[in-house]
């Protein structure tokens, strides 16, 4: 189902461009982009502090990431969402929170490298993306090999993924493409809320509804060794 535009979008966006730092596709070719188009971020200028820097791929609202922010005040926070009604609400919700730690990229996952320096990112928050069971669309999902050479390129050594979902399909997809990314995986639960990383965790908006639906909740780390290597893009 189409989700209908949210009235006054662009002036509503307009007054959010402070928390904006990209929109839109700069190039529908997305290797052609990622190969020459750069608008690479200077985070201790957007921030103005040298704080470490994760991003949540798919925000949504924002749910997550202002309690993550909010938690987390010495942490810098990166919030990508390819919908601009969803992002919206997040932005004016970060506004209204007065949180100076996140920013936000109206864009799709496929041109991070376009903005984010090489290995600069500590964690990659996957909070119940899209599953995307169909074969056809394999390569969209955000644990596909194809995003995982794009996440490598833009994590620090020795930095994480850490992925949530209620799709036991997806989730055992998603582990095996991690070990074959040489990613090591770990902290995995087949049942979150009934286990040890229950304590900390921030239930994001789709997990509640799927948690009240009576659904399981998967959870895993993936850990991309100090001397991981980054695979060529495309
Ligand atoms: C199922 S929702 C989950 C929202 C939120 N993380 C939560 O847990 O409540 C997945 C979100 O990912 C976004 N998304 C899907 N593919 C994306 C991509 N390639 N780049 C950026 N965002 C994407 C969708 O627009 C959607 O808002």
């Amino acid at each position: 189902m189409r989700m209908r535009r949210k009235r006054n979008l662009e002036p509503r966006m307009e007054a959010c461009a402070d928390l904006l730092l990209a929109r839109g596709k700069p190039c529908k070719n997305l290797k052609e982009a990622a190969e020459n188009y750069r608008a690479i971020l200077n985070y201790e200028q957007i921030f103005g502090n040298s704080n470490p820097v994760e991003l949540e791929i798919g925000c949504g609202n924002g749910g997550f990431i202002l309690e993550k922010a909010r938690r987390e005040p010495a942490v810098n926070y990166l919030a990508v969402e390819l919908c601009t009604n969803v992002i919206l609400t997040a932005m004016e919700r970060t506004k209204a929170a007065g949180l100076s730690n996140i920013r936000f990229l109206n864009i799709p996952a496929e041109i991070l490298p376009c903005y984010l320096r090489e290995h600069s990112v500590g964690v990659i928050y996957l909070n119940f993306s899209t599953p995307l069971p169909e074969k056809s669309r394999e390569k969209q999902r955000l644990t596909s090999s194809r995003f995982l050479a794009i996440y490598k390129t833009v994590l620090r050594r020795g930095g994480r993924i850490e992925q949530k979902t209620d799709s036991e399909e997806f989730f055992e997809y998603s582990l095996m493409r991690f070990g074959e990314a040489g990613f090591t995986v770990s902290g995995v639960t087949r049942d979150l809320h009934n286990s040890p990383y229950a304590a900390d965790n921030i239930v994001t908006e789709y997990e509640a509804n799927f948690t009240a639906k009576g659904s399981r909740i998967f959870r895993a780390v993936a850990t991309l060794e100090e001397n991981g290597g980054a695979d060529p893009l495309f």
